[in-house]
């Protein structure tokens, strides 16, 4: 039930993937409004705390998520040619590895001038004791066109499983959605 097996995913991968998805789409739209605001806007430091706090659960559930999914099986892969099956790997590996640099892009962002992150009111995460000249414009550009690229890849990542799921109709997208046993 909450493991993987051959046939599909469990209910831990289930769920974080639809967790973390609708995070991640929020955080996007987030970043971009709130770069919009000005300092005398009510939210212009309420909307930035959030981002950083929900960025810092998100990079904990992502490493989560990667432990987890050496802790488990792989489901077979979905039938179909090579070259299909080797950009399904291919992309998903692309899309754990833009999610971990856009995280640490932002962590760096946000620690730039040594100074640590609140989470939620609740922990601090500390500032790394070294940073490098103009690291909070390098590391923004990075952030900021990475968040791009990576819904750039969800947008193939939505179209494959919409392709899998009513064209070859092999359950693509279902076994995302529910457990299979
Ligand atoms: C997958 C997760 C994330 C997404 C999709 C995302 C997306 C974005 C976007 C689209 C922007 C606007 C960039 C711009 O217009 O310049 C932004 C800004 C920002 N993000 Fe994130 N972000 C994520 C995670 C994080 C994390 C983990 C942190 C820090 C802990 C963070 C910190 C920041 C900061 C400080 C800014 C403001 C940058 C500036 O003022 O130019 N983000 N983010
Ligand atoms: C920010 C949005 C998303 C991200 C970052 C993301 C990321 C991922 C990753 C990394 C995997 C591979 C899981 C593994 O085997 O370890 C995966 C699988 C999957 N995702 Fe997403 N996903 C997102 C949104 C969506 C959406 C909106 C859909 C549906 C329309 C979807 C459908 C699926 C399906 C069906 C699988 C299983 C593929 C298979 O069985 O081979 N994902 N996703």
């Amino acid at each position: 039930m909450l493991k993987n097996t051959e046939k599909g995913y469990g209910l831990i991968a289930i769920f974080t993937h639809w967790l973390m998805a609708l995070a991640i789409f929020f955080m996007f739209g987030l970043g971009l409004y709130m770069v919009e605001l000005t300092y005398y806007d009510p939210w212009y430091k309420g909307a930035l705390d959030l981002h950083k706090s929900i960025g810092i659960v998100l990079l904990v559930l992502l490493l989560f998520r990667l432990i987890w999914r050496q802790l488990n099986v792989k489901p077979a892969e979905l039938p179909g040619p090579k070259l299909e099956q080797a950009a399904a790997k291919i992309g998903h590996i692309a899309l754990y590895a833009l999610m971990f640099v856009i995280m640490i892009s932002g962590y760096l962002i946000s620690t730039a001038d040594g100074r640590p992150i609140m989470v939620f009111e609740i922990f601090e995460v500390p500032a790394l004791p070294w940073s490098f000249e103009n690291q909070e414009d390098i590391v923004g550009d990075i952030h900021f066109w990475l968040a791009w690229v990576l819904m750039g890849f969800v947008a193939g990542h939505i179209g494959a499983a919409i392709k899998h799921q009513y064209i070859n109709k092999d359950g693509g997208l279902s076994r995302m959605l529910k457990v299979n046993k």
